[in-house]
């Protein structure tokens, strides 16, 4: 498959839009099309609702960000795109039509995806020129935070499309689940639509409302669903003997069976209760303001999922561990310091979380800063994961921070780090953070660390391979002037 610097979309609703604010963050270039020009607007709104909490994903360095262009001809937007995502209303005919259209005009080498819910690829790819290159890639809303995507293929779909797709969304920081075999709704609309067919009974039968019934998944099964899913938490919920036992307790009530099966009728009346008890659960709060909330909880919930390396937080990890391997190669991250000598530079913007009373970042979050840049400049130079797996980090036995200016929300900022000095076991540090829009330094920060090994609990010396990358960076930076400020007591400043 062709690199994907610029994906199309069509249709560019709440899907559309969500892949756009997902690509662009990640520095791919989008193309988008809809039949309705005032769509323009709405697609470059919802970029821009998304991007808060986007920008709180992860502090690993991005890319420059991609450039939206929007065009109401299919055409354009197919001869301009390395990957096309379709995400038209979920009809059969009109997906038909225009997936056919579109591969009429879309080089044979580039990539045809459908987020369609639930139809069939073999059903959609029927009337395509090319349709080994068509696969459904079935995402999930927020498709910015959300990492999921299913990836389907038809009867004419080869492996190497799956593959390729896999490896484009992956880059895009999603979970590619590889679904084997196409059935209506894939997996998760399938499952989902079991819990939405009994809520729909219950509320219809006046067993519960709306609210209790999320009540009933909130408080309890939500919770574990997030990084376990269903069949793991059962094989727990079986005691020592799992999913055996789980299976011999509750195995005879399926027969019963508890559940309904078919939907109910959606008459007038079961329509109300929905909407009625949905509103009540709103209390007056704008779909925004809940969609804000509902982004703000995913992204605190993938960080958290990050620590234990489970779940999304293993695909947030993943695209981390990418990310900042990139920003290594690229050299993106150099920046000129003094005598011409490149410094590693670490860029990142003020979190509205940061920021205080004054709207200022709030001062300790200076020495986070630093100990971001500090994380990018070790991943660079092969502290990973799988070093720290080994029980061997640096932990900071001494840090000193000078606060010289301001920053405001989501200003952008970059870090310089120079190396003063270095032996088996420290490496002492100078960092510079400037505020981007006027390269003002806006703090200094001075710091010791020691090579530790973990298990041990006492310092000892680095591994040849780090020690030896580290090395060059001292020896580089040997011929630039010690910074002033370097070694200074708390108080010295301006003496
Ligand atoms: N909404 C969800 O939660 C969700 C989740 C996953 C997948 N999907 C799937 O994504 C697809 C889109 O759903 P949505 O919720 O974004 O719908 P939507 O109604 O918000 O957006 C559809 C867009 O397609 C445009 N459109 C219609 N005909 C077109 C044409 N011929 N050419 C170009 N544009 C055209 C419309 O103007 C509209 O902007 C559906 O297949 C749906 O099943 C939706």
């Amino acid at each position: 498959m062709r690199k994907v610097r610029t994906l199309g979309l069509l249709g560019t609703g709440v899907i559309g839009g969500g892949w756009a604010a997902r690509a662009l963050h990640f520095g791919i270039d989008v193309i988008a099309a809809d039949v309705k020009p005032e769509m323009e607007e709405w697609i470059r709104g919802a970029v821009a609702n998304a991007e808060p909490a986007l920008a709180r994903l992860t502090f690993a360095p991005l890319p420059p960000k991609g450039k939206l262009s929007f065009t109401t001809d299919l055409k354009v937007m197919a001869q301009a795109a390395d990957f096309i995502q379709e995400n038209i209303p979920e009809q059969l005919p009109l997906k038909q039509r225009m997936l056919a259209q579109v591969s009429l005009h879309a080089a044979p080498d580039v990539i045809i995806a459908s987020s369609t819910s639930g139809l069939t690829p073999s059903d959609l790819q029927r009337d395509m020129v090319a349709p080994e290159r068509f696969l459904v890639a079935h995402p999930f809303n927020p498709v910015y935070l959300l990492p999921l995507v299913e990836l389907v293929g038809g009867d004419k779909t080869v492996p190497a499309t799956i593959e390729a797709a896999a490896k484009f969304f992956t880059y895009i920081g999603m979970h590619a689940l590889r679904v084997r075999r196409e059935v209506p709704g894939h997996l998760t609309d399938r499952l989902q639509e079991a819990i939405w067919r009994e809520i729909l009974h219950m509320v219809n039968d006046g067993v519960a409302t709306t609210g209790e019934l999320d009540e009933s998944i909130i408080y309890g099964p939500g919770l574990r669903w997030a990084a376990m899913g269903t069949n793991l938490i059962y094989h727990l919920a079986g005691g020592e003997t799992g999913m055996r036992h789980m299976l011999a307790q509750f195995g005879p009530a399926l027969k019963w069976p508890w559940t309904k099966l078919e939907a109910p009728e959606l008459t007038e009346e079961l329509i109300d209760r929905m909407v009625k008890g949905t509103q009540e659960q709103a209390a007056g709060r704008s779909i925004r303001e809940l969609e804000r909330l509902r982004d703000d909880y995913l992204v605190a919930i993938q960080q958290v999922l990050r620590q234990f390396d489970i779940g999304a937080g293993s695909t947030l990890r993943a695209l981390e561990a990418r990310l900042y391997e990139d920003a290594a190669v690229g050299k993106e991250g150099a920046a000129a310091g003094a005598r011409g000598v490149p410094l590693p530079r670490y860029d990142t913007v003020v979190r509205p979380e940061w920021v205080d009373y004054n709207g200022h970042m709030s001062d300790f979050l200076y020495g986070h800063v630093f100990g971001q840049a500090m994380d990018a400049l070790y991943r660079s130079v092969g502290l990973d994961e799988a070093y720290r797996k080994k029980g061997r980090v640096f932990y900071t036995v001494e840090s000193h921070v000078r606060h010289l200016g301001e920053a405001k929300v989501n200003e952008p900022l970059y870090v310089t780090t120079q190396v003063l000095a270095l032996d088996e076991k420290r490496f002492h540090m100078f960092h510079r953070l400037y505020r981007a829009r006027d390269n003002t330094l806006i703090a200094t920060g001075e710091q010791m660390h020691l090579h530790v090994d973990t298990a041990a609990a006492k310092a000892t010396p680095m591994d040849q391979g780090l020690r030896t990358k580290l090395e060059a960076l001292r020896k580089a930076h040997a011929a630039l002037p010690v910074p002033e400020e370097a070694g200074k007591p708390v108080g010295s400043r301006g003496s």
